[in-house]
């Protein structure tokens, strides 16, 4: 050893491949530890996958990532937040196929986000009803441009059919091919509105103490489980805090997690923020409000957006891993798996998360941004994503098509030819 070696920093003694050896979750083997997180990809017809979501989660697999969530489908029509969303049905099976097909020709698993948007909700259908439905009679701002002014509380009737509704969208999945479901218990949806003190305001054995806010979650994940069977992995998304004042902090976030744990969650993927009231606390970065405006449908909600956006809508700094203090929190209390997400920037990001004891890591835009960067970082080709944050791909969901890179020109020239061959108006499959 020369001299100049020895006066170096020891570095610690991990693998430089360490992100791509094989992962093991159930009766899932990965081929390695990067997970696609759940981002609306808006490609979407009548409910169901079009062409160009097999085509995303296709290129996503071909670029190496291990396992690619489909987002948010709705486990059904009266569990959306808006009307053009994907739902589970025996109808959009073969669509769903097509996708977990194309994942599957390239190597790669395929995991299907079910969701109920709970009282966030702007779908028209249920004008005119006791709907949507909540933790408690809330005011809707969201759904009041859509007729929708109101959150009415569930009743046990509700939660015996949402429970339903659940297991029938996770063994609908497995039917589809896909490897995996998440739960959406997160972001200030339904499981996520009852879990938070934020927005549960029952008396009764769902509301107030932890125990109660847990308790119909929990019974979600054991129905799920029950019907899937202890092999298959049930993933769960939840909030380490929902960045509101009077929600849901790491404490809470802790003992959550555990209890996800005894409940027979295989994994947990580790965010936070709800997107009714702190969009950007789940995202860090810049706020695209121009882009955003641009895509609202209504002439009323653009205004609205344009006068309270700026108040209303916070900013939050961009940090690489900027989950990670949290995150280690719930590291240090559970033995399951947890996959750490948010701000996962650079191949350095990933080695330090697995140094760090997660097992699984996340990536959202920085797979949207370039979804052949797994390979590159595997092959030594790159070092980080190129991703800004500029958050405009937010705004791009929302636009025919559906979701790409606002920075990468061929990515919108390639949404351009998929739209112009009627693409967004068919079914996969
Ligand atoms: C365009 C876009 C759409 C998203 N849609 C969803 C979604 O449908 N479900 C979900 O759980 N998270 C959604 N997210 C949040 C991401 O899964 C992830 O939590 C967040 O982007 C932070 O990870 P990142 O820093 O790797 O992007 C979305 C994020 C973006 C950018």
């Amino acid at each position: 050893m020369s001299p100049t070696d020895a006066s170096r920093p020891r570095l610690p003694t991990l693998a430089p491949s360490a992100p791509f050896t094989p992962f093991t979750l159930g009766s899932l083997t990965l081929r390695n530890r990067i997970v696609k997180s759940a981002t609306y990809e808006g490609m979407v017809h009548e409910g169901l996958p079009t062409p160009a979501l097999v085509r995303h989660h296709r290129e996503l697999a071909a670029g190496g990532t291990a396992l690619t969530t489909v987002a948010y489908c709705a486990v059904s029509p009266d569990g959306r937040t808006f009307s053009e969303q994907l739902m589970m049905s025996d109808r959009a099976i073969p669509a769903y196929a097509a996708v977990t097909d194309a994942v599957h020709a390239e190597g790669g698993a395929a995991a299907l986000q079910l969701g109920h948007a709970g009282g966030f909700s702007k779908s028209r259908e249920l004008r005119l009803r006791r709907a949507p439905l909540g933790p408690s009679f809330a005011a809707n701002p969201y759904g009041l441009l859509s007729g929708i002014p109101f959150v009415y509380a569930l009743r046990e009737p509700d939660l015996r059919a949402i429970e339903a509704d659940f297991v029938a969208a996770a063994v609908r999945a497995r039917s589809a091919g896909f490897d995996a479901v998440e739960l959406h218990l997160g972001h200030g949806y339904l499981l996520s509105q009852l879990l938070s003190p934020v927005t549960n305001r029952r008396t009764d054995a769902y509301g107030g103490s932890l125990d109660n806010r847990l308790r119909f979650p929990l019974r979600v994940l054991a129905a799920v489980r029950a019907a899937l069977g202890p092999g298959f992995p049930v993933l769960c998304k939840m909030n380490l805090d929902d960045g509101v004042p009077g929600g849901l902090h790491v404490e809470e976030a802790v003992e959550i997690a555990r209890a996800l744990e005894r409940g027979g969650a295989s994994a947990l993927v580790l965010s936070g923020g709800m997107v009714s009231r702190s969009a950007f606390f789940l995202l860090r970065g810049e706020r695209p409000l121009r882009a955003m405006i641009s895509v609202e449908p209504k002439a009323a909600q653009k205004l609205a957006l344009a006068l309270f956006g700026p108040l209303f809508v916070k900013a939050y700094p961009f940090e690489p891993l900027f989950f990670l203090p949290l995150a280690r929190r719930v590291r240090a209390a559970v033995r399951l798996p947890l996959a750490l997400l948010g701000g996962v920037t650079s191949r350095a990001d990933l080695e330090r998360a697995l140094a760090l004891g997660f097992e699984l890591v996340a990536l959202g835009r920085a797979l949207l941004h370039d979804p052949g960067l797994p390979g590159k970082y595997a092959r030594g080709e790159a070092e980080r994503s190129g991703c800004e944050p500029c958050n405009l791909c937010i705004a791009e969901m929302d636009r025919p098509g559906g979701v790409c890179c606002a920075q990468v020109p061929a990515q919108l020239a390639r949404r351009e030819r998929e739209v112009a061959a009627g693409w967004h108006r068919q079914a996969a499959g």
